[in-house]
């Protein structure tokens, strides 16, 4: 796709993801308003929006037209990931002062509150979800939707990558370690996003199947675009603070192979991960070039 048809499109996504998380997100505070304002902070501060984007251009791919079906599933997997991001800046987990350009959610409200913001967070994306599910004509699909989402979320997904990688913060990891965790942490929620955008639109299984080793190479190349950000980047570009795994000791992809494979890297599994999906016939042009644009990604 040409690069000003892709930013249009791109920039229209963003506005219709933006709007469903508005109108997903809790209303209505008591008591507990201080939540509800950590909660609204940390998920409208912008970001990228990549997982609920590949969650419903996977599922336009695969023919779904439902937006009633899907957005509330779009919602879920943001603020799921929201939460993650929530918790891995905590003073326990990475310690880092900003994302996505402002403040962390912890230096604004308290690490208390940073801490329950994202038990909130992650609780309201499954209330969202099954509220949506609940709602379906037919729930098979979203309830097929549910029990990937839920499990890419858990500890065989985004929170067991999590606790490797802080378990062995400070570390020298070997190849397997690392490739353990990247598939977790940041893999799985990829995996996620294109899996269930393919089962809420009724994909066969082995459709599914392929999106989720699709999803797995994007993980791996964008984790470790994401590690190569965190030495070539600046804070104001990437919105989060640069040196942040130096700072922590943690083994990356650039420290374990150098920057040249590094990079080489990035263009192999982005380049698998297209040619996975590319065999499935069924097609979603500006899909493949947001994968594609994920190769040079400055942020
Ligand atoms: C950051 O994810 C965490 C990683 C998995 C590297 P993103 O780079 O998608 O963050 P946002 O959503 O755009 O802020
Ligand atoms: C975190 O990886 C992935 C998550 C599951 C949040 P990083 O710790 O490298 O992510 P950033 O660099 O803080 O966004
Ligand atoms: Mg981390
Ligand atoms: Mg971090
Ligand atoms: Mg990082």
């Amino acid at each position: 796709m040409e690069t000003a048809e892709f930013k249009e499109e791109q920039e229209r996504n963003i506005s219709y993801i933006e709007d469903v998380l508005k109108r997903f997100l809790p209303k209505a505070p008591s008591y507990q308003k201080t939540i509800y304002d950590a909660m609204e902070y940390s998920v409208m501060a912008g970001g990228k929006r990549l997982r609920p984007m590949m969650m419903y251009q996977t599922y336009k791919m695969f023919g779904g037209d439902d937006e009633k079906l899907i957005e509330p599933f779009m919602a879920a997997i943001e603020i799921i990931h929201t939460y993650s991001l929530v918790h891995d800046d905590l003073p326990a987990m990475d310690n880092d002062e900003y994302r996505r350009g402002r403040k962390t959610t912890h230096v604004v409200y308290g690490e208390d509150m940073g801490i329950l913001a994202g038990d909130a967070l992650l609780n309201f994306a499954y209330e969202t979800a099954i509220r949506g599910a609940a709602a379906a004509s037919d729930s098979k699909n979203a309830i097929r939707a549910l029990g990937i989402l839920s499990e890419k979320a858990g500890i065989t997904g985004m929170v067991g990558g999590q606790v490797v990688d802080v378990e062995l913060t400070g570390k020298k990891l070997d190849e397997k370690q690392l490739d353990f965790i990247f598939r977790l942490k940041t893999g799985a929620l990829l995996e996620a996003s294109l899996m269930s955008g393919a089962a809420l639109a009724g994909a066969d299984e082995r459709y599914i199947a392929l999106m989720e080793q699709a999803g797995l190479n994007i993980g791996m190349a964008f984790q470790i675009q994401d590690d190569i950000l965190d030495i070539t980047s600046t804070t104001s570009e990437l919105g989060k603070p640069v040196h942040s795994d130096e700072k922590n000791e943690k083994t990356t992809y650039v420290s374990l192979y150098g920057m040249e494979k590094a990079h080489e890297d990035v263009k192999i599994y982005s380049e698998k991960a297209l040619s996975i999906m590319k065999d499935i016939p069924f097609e979603n042009r500006f899909l493949y070039t947001l994968i594609e644009k994920l190769i040079n990604r400055r942020k």
